[in-house]
């Protein structure tokens, strides 16, 4: 007998269930920032790490199972998507990002190609699991991804403006004084360039930050607000300019989706889905506007009472995705 049948009396097999499976594609920065903040969170307890660098892919493997000590989860990897199988969500992080001076848009048909390798071995193992996709520009990859996966609508969706909402309300927070989670302050539209700041809803504990200042977010605002939205468009800028790439931010932002998704919470987050049919947009375009998220996906559009200039300005951000997902080769 050994040591372990002498520890053991066996009465049941182990349940090898997956019931919270994660995987996540690609062990970049980006896919470590996701894997790491769900695990740390304790968001789930089962991550699968898939890639096609073998020597990363283990390393990164052996790194974090060193600490499940402290994660109490499980962590699995290979560069085959038999590892992926069974997941309950997907997280597509795979692919080039931008250089220094370049834009998320630059990025368009390279990553496309790498989805058409992913997306289909990603549901071939779980034909029912829900898809993120954060690999940019992720509003374009979502509609690619969606157009290859055959998911229904409501199991793929991008990252988004998540990350985009998340540093406004920082940023916000910062000129009042008050905790992010405070400010209640939505980015819409692209994950980008022609993201749209929705500052007629701005507000803090119900009141609206326009109803004091009406001029806030115009030119001719003496104090300037509309300065923090170019500041969220320059972040990532900044940021890759400073330390190569992020990461840190996308991550957690991720995260929070993958939470709302496995708790089924239905929290209204600003992530990339198909919004034909909603806030006067006719075309089968992906961008963020607030949606509900849970275990089903997105379920439901929140039909935002937009000022007339944003309206205009969502509709020039799905001018410009259409535009672009059109020279798209799928
Ligand atoms: C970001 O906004 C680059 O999309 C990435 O941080």
């Amino acid at each position: 007998m050994s040591t372990k049948d002498t520890l053991m009396h066996v009465v049941a097999d182990h349940c090898d269930a997956a019931i919270d499976k994660v995987t996540v594609v690609g062990t970049g920065d980006v896919g470590m920032a996701c894997a790491f903040s769900i695990l740390a969170q304790g968001i789930s307890s089962d991550v699968a790490l898939i890639d096609m660098n073998e020597n990363k892919l283990t390393g990164e493997k052996l790194d974090l199972q060193h600490g499940c000590l402290f994660l109490s989860a499980r962590i699995s990897a290979g560069a085959d998507y038999a590892v992926t199988a069974n997941s309950k969500v997907c997280i597509i992080t795979a692919g080039v990002r931008q250089k220094e001076g370049e834009s998320r848009l630059d990025l368009v048909q390279r990553n496309a190609d790498v989805l058409k390798n992913i997306v289909p071995n990603l549901v071939k193992y779980s034909p029912d699991t829900i898809l993120i996709v954060v690999t940019n520009p992720c509003d374009i990859m979502a509609w690619v991804t969606w157009k290859i996966s055959g998911l229904p609508k409501n199991k793929v969706m991008a990252s988004g403006t998540t990350l985009d909402s998340s540093r406004f309300r920082f940023f916000i927070s910062e000129k009042l004084g008050v905790s992010p989670d405070s400010v209640h302050a939505w980015i819409i539209g692209e994950h980008g360039d022609s993201s749209v700041a929705v500052w007629s809803g701005v507000n803090v504990a119900g009141v609206r930050l326009k109803d004091i200042n009406p001029k806030i977010g115009s030119d001719s605002d003496p104090e300037n607000w509309k300065n923090i939205h170019k500041q969220v468009i320059q972040s990532a800028y900044e940021v890759i300019k400073l330390k190569g790439f992020t990461n840190w931010a996308i991550g957690l932002s991720t995260a929070s989706i993958v939470k709302s998704i496995l708790r089924n919470s239905n929290k209204v987050m600003p992530v990339s889905t198909c919004i034909k049919g909603v806030c006067g947009i006719e075309n089968e375009v992906f961008l963020s506007l607030p949606c509900t998220v849970g275990r089903n996906g997105v379920t439901d559009i929140v039909e935002l009472t937009l000022s007339e200039e944003e309206r205009c300005y969502l509709k020039f951000s799905a001018a410009r995705m259409m535009e672009i997902a059109a020279g798209v080769k799928l």
